[in-house]
């Protein structure tokens, strides 16, 4: 077997020192389960694995066991734990049980308690209060929509489990739709944030990231190296924390964060109108995009052609609306409902730039970065600055220093 690779910010993963209890039913999407412990392993959890009988018409316990490197649990007469009880044994262990994927057999016996055999029991078993039951459902589309299925999903949410929601798309049926088991790295997502301290429940955070592009012609344009990956990372970390979240993205080609609300917009004015648009809404302001400073005064309508001549074409330039001082001039920003954080992208002198910047923008929390030393990087280190002074979160992978800023505004916003 080969090897499973540390994640970017180390030896310990998203899930380092989680045990979770990976449930099989029977499904077609058993075959992405195996991908899933793997996900699960590389970001640093032990991994049990449980299997139905129909789950192991789909996958083999030897592929499972191989993957988690323990044993596979199938049966409640499992004469392996020394008193026997493996629904106790198995459920007290675990910090989340996850089923994907879950059958509709496997939903409706859930629902009515069952524990004839062994995943069910322990999911019954479990204490409840600790130990959260992650659902990931997979079955053909029309037994997706089935009203017995929707009774059973509403009755399992109300029991306190978690339903993950389903993917679209091709089945294995043939037919197109609902239905299909989230990808693995969907669920890993999920999880973690599941087993985040929930400390934005209620605030509603909208993000700026990535560059912007602003049109010279219809075929060039000015950009900058921003990758978004730090806005991308901090809007994960305000969903994991329990907040409602809006991305406005430049252009960039990263995925969408789980459970974010993601705009895209190309220029510095359609990023204005997009922001403009949701702030209301929004309790946290984070401007991490690189926005274009000036624009094109107009941009042609075609392309503009060489005329031979040797003469470059004599370009003007406009200044762009600076969104976040703006938003930060707004009333409810003044008044501490909205609680705005800006950026700067430093290429020397950080400490000097980004408290002249904060004073300039009129924000309570400014985070300075090298921007030539961390764009399209995986890793960063920041500067935050405030009125209290100034604090450096150090070197650390774009995520990590996304949570540690998300639990730096927290307090804040507690503090108020
Ligand atoms: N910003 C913005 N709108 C702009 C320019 C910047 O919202 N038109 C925001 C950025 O998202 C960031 C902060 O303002 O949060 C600082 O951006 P930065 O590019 O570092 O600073 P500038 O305002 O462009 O100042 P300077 O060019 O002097 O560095």
């Amino acid at each position: 077997m080969d090897t499973i690779e540390p994640t970017v910010q180390g030896a310990r993963g998203d899930l380092a020192g989680r045990h979770i209890v990976l449930g099989l039913t029977g499904g077609i999407a058993c075959y992405k389960s195996a991908e899933l412990c793997r996900l699960l392993i590389k970001q640093g959890a032990s991994v049990q694995v449980v299997m139905t009988e129909a789950a192991e018409r789909f996958i083999t316990a030897v592929t499972m066991q191989a993957l988690s490197n323990r044993p596979v649990y199938g049966s409640q007469w499992d004469a392996r734990e020394p008193n026997n009880m493996p629904h106790i044994n198995l459920s007290r262990e675990a910090d989340a049980i996850l089923i994907a994927p879950c059958s509709a057999d496997f939903m409706a016996r859930l629902v009515q308690g069952r524990s004839d055999e062994l995943l069910s029991l322990l999911c019954l078993a479990r204490p409840a209060q600790r130990v959260p039951l992650l659902i990931a459902p997979a079955m053909n589309r029309e037994m997706w929509l089935h009203p017995a299925t929707r009774r059973n999903m509403a009755q399992l949410a109300a029991d306190g489990a978690v339903l993950l929601g389903v993917g679209s798309g091709e089945q294995a049926c043939g037919e197109t739709g609902d239905g299909r088991m989230l990808e693995p790295a969907e669920l890993v997502e999920d999880l973690i944030a599941q087993l985040s301290p929930r400390t934005l429940v209620g605030q509603h955070v909208l993000v700026t990231a990535g560059p912007t592009f602003e049109a010279i012609d219809p075929v060039r344009g000015i950009t900058n190296l921003s990758s978004g990956k730090m806005g991308f990372a901090i809007a994960r970390a305000a969903r994991e924390a329990g907040a409602q979240v809006t991305l406005v993205a430049g252009p960039v080609h990263l995925p969408t964060p789980r459970g974010v609300t993601r705009v895209d917009v190309r220029s510095a004015r359609e990023l204005l109108l997009a922001v403009e648009r949701h702030v209301d809404a929004a309790t946290v302001f984070i401007a991490t995009a690189a926005v274009a400073d000036w624009r094109p005064a107009s941009a042609a309508a075609h392309k503009i052609k060489k005329d031979g001549s040797g003469q470059v074409p004599a370009l003007a330039f406009v200044e762009n609306p600076d969104v976040l001082a703006r938003v930060a001039q707004s009333e409810r920003a003044r008044s501490g409902a909205l609680y705005c954080v800006g950026f700067a992208a430093e290429s020397e002198d950080l400490v000097a730039h980004a408290q002249a910047k904060r004073a300039r923008k009129g924000v309570p929390l400014l985070v300075g970065n090298i921007g030539p030393a961390t764009f399209g990087r995986d890793d960063n280190q920041l500067l935050l600055v405030d009125a209290v002074g100034v604090r450096e979160l150090p070197r650390a992978s774009k995520q990590v220093l996304a949570r540690q800023l998300i639990a730096e505004i927290q307090a804040r916003l507690a503090a108020r």
